[in-house]
C-alpha cells in the first residue's frame, strides 16, 4: 500500500511541477548526495558536481560534473540556461586549539567556505535570474549560534555565510530567496574522524537532545522543502536541523 501511495505522489509531481533544474555543488558525497537524489526522486533535472572524487551514479535525472571552487578560473559550461536552485556544500570541519591555528588557515578556509559560495552564486546569478521561482541553500553549523571550543575557524566562516545569507535574501527578493541550513553533527565523510568509533559515534548522540546525530537524509529534507515551491514565502532564514542542540537544555 505505502509502494502504492509513493508511486502515486512520485507520478503526481512529475505531471504537475515543469521541469526544474538545480545545481548540487558538492553531489558526490554527504549531504549534498543525498539532496541531489530526493530531487531527482521527483524528477527534477540536478547537475551536480565533484571534486575529487568522481562517483559513479546510475540516475539519468543526474548529471555529474568536475568543479574546483578552489580553482582560479571556475567553469559552469555544462549548465543549462536556467536554473531554480543552486545548493553550494563544499565545506570543512577542523577543530583545533586557536593558538595553534594560523591566521592563513582562517584565508585558507574561508576561500572554500566563503569566497567558493560568492564565485558560484555570481556566475549563475544570470541563470537563476530567469527561473520564476529561484532558491539557493548554503550551509552553516550549529557552531556559530552555540559556541563551542575549538571551533572558531569553521565558526568564523560559516557565521560569514550567515551574514552572505541575509544581505544576499534582501538584495534579490523577492526574485530568488536565500536560506541557509545550519546543521549539527551529520555522518558524512565530512565528520567521519569524529565519528570513528563506536564511543564517540554514542558520546555525540546523547549530546543531543534527540539522542542521535544527523543522517545527510535529515538535512537533505530541509534542503529539498527550501527549494520547492512549499517554501516561496521563506527566505533570510538560517534554519537549525540539529536534533535540538541549539535550543534545548534537557
Ligand atoms: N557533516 C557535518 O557534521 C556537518 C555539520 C555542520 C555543517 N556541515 C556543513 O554541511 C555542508 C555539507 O557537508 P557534508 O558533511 O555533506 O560534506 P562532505 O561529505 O565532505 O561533502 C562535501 C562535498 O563538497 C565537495 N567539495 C569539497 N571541496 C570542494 C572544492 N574545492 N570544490 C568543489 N567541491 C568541493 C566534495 O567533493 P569531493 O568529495 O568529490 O571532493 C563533496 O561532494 C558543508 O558546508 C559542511 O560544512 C556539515
Amino acid at each position: 500500500m505505502n509502494k502504492l501511495i509513493t508511486l502515486f505522489c512520485y507520478k503526481g509531481v512529475r505531471k504537475n511541477d515543469k521541469m526544474k533544474n538545480y545545481l548540487v555543488v558538492g553531489a558526490s558525497s554527504g549531504i549534498g548526495k543525498s539532496i541531489a537524489f530526493q530531487l531527482a526522486k521527483l524528477g527534477f533535472q540536478v547537475f551536480g558536481t565533484y571534486n575529487k572524487n568522481p562517483i559513479s551514479i546510475n540516475d539519468p535525472c543526474i548529471k555529474l560534473s568536475h568543479y574546483d571552487v578552489l580553482n582560479e578560473n571556475i567553469s559552469l559550461d555544462f549548465l543549462p540556461d536556467t536554473l531554480d536552485g543552486m545548493v553550494y556544500c563544499p565545506g570543512s570541519i577542523h577543530l583545533r586549539n586557536f593558538e595553534r591555528i594560523k591566521p592563513e588557515d582562517f584565508v585558507k578556509d574561508y576561500q572554500l567556505q566563503v569566497i567558493g559560495a560568492i564565485k558560484t552564486l555570481q556566475s549563475v546569478i544570470n541563470l537563476l535570474k530567469k527561473s520564476q521561482e529561484a532558491s539557493v541553500i548554503f550551509f552553516s553549523t550549529v557552531a556559530v549560534q552555540l559556541g563551542m571550543p575549538f571551533h572558531s575557524l569553521v565558526s568564523t566562516n560559516k557565521g560569514a555565510i550567515e551574514g552572505l545569507t541575509k544581505a544576499l535574501a534582501a538584495e534579490y527578493a523577492p526574485k530568488i530567496r536565500i536560506n541557509c541550513i545550519a546543521p549539527s553533527l551529520t555522518d558524512t565523510p565530512l565528520a567521519s574522524s569524529l565519528l570513528n568509533n563506536e564511543q564517540k559515534r554514542e558520546a555525540s548522540a546523547q549530546r543531543h537532545p534527540l539522542k542521535r546525530i544527523g543522517t545527510p537524509e535529515d538535512i537533505a529534507n530541509m534542503a529539498v522543502f527550501l527549494l520547492s515551491e512549499n517554501a516561496s514565502w521563506i527566505t533570510g532564514q538560517i534554519f537549525s536541523v540539529d536534533g535540538g542542540l541549539s535550543t534545548l537544555k534537557i
